[in-house]
């Protein structure tokens, strides 16, 4: 289990004053859990600080106080093994995916990139065929492999990067805006991949978005984000028939008047 206590982040302001105040509190004491298998939705809206506390639990930085816990053991204190097992476990779909490919691989390259770099006793064979078995879940042929990543459309790339996560058999992936800047159809297309994925290899989501719609279909609890607080949480049915905080009943109001 993947499990954060009281995270606190505060950023330096760069132009404080008297008046402004020398840091700024991107977290304010959040505690998350996600439990094996099983989705765990984030929504609020931009500068909430939804990026902050996936990078944080991911391990890509680090929190001004605050603990992080993977299988029970804080990862501060895992040894050389055990954070290795962490970094391979918690794996991330970002938004851009291209941006997180360098334009000068080919895509066989970049898929077999981190599978060199983290499994121990990497074989190229075994590599290549994890991959072409790999590209038929992703719905993608093999001609692909010679593509580079500039000769993708947006929906092929995620599906690439979607490849490249679970290529290291990760229990957790931090989805930050995954498909928010796809289009309608194509969201639809990877959501209901990244579900079927889901089921197929018993992964953790921590699915996060500024989107209700797509948090809503993909997860099985919810957390509301309001400036970098908690402002709701539970199961997403619940959550999402009957809010509690005056935030969530407003936010839902606005999804709703935007969906009609
Ligand atoms: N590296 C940084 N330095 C200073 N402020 C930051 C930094 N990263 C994020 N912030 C601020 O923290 C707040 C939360 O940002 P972020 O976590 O990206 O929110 P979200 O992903 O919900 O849009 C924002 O106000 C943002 O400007
Ligand atoms: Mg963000």
């Amino acid at each position: 289990m993947l499990v954060a206590k009281n995270l606190v982040k505060k950023y330096k302001s760069e132009n404080f004053s008297i008046l402004n105040k020398k840091y700024f509190t991107a977290l304010d004491n959040i505690s998350i859990e996600v439990p094996e298998n099983t989705t765990l939705g984030i929504v609020g809206q931009s500068g909430s600080g939804k990026t902050t506390l996936a990078e944080i639990v991911g391990g890509l930085q680090e929190s001004t106080s605050g603990q992080i816990f993977y299988n029970n053991i804080e990862i501060n204190k895992l040894n050389k093994e055990q954070y290795k097992e962490y970094r391979k476990n918690v794996q991330f779909i970002f938004q851009s995916p291209i941006e997180s490919m360098n334009p000068y691989y080919k895509i066989s390259k970049i898929l077999k990139e981190p599978m060199e770099c983290i499994l121990e006793n990497y074989k190229e064979e075994e590599a290549i065929e994890k991959i072409t078995k790999m590209l038929e879940y992703i719905d993608l042929d093999k001609s692909y492999l010679d593509k580079y990543p500039k000769e993708l459309s947006g929906g092929e790339a995620q599906r690439i990067a979607i490849a490249r996560a679970l290529l290291l058999n990760p229990k957790y992936i931090i989805c930050d805006e995954s498909v928010s800047a796809l289009d309608v159809s194509v969201q639809a297309q990877i959501l209901n991949l990244l579900k079927n994925l889901q089921k197929e290899f018993s992964i953790s989501y921590l699915f996060i978005s500024h989107d209700l719609a797509t948090v809503k279909y993909m997860s099985d609890k919810v957390i509301v984000m309001k400036e970098g607080k908690i402002v709701e949480e539970g199961d997403t049915e619940k959550v999402f028939l009957d809010p509690q905080s005056d935030y969530t009943k407003m936010i839902l109001k606005y999804s709703k008047l935007k969906e009609a």
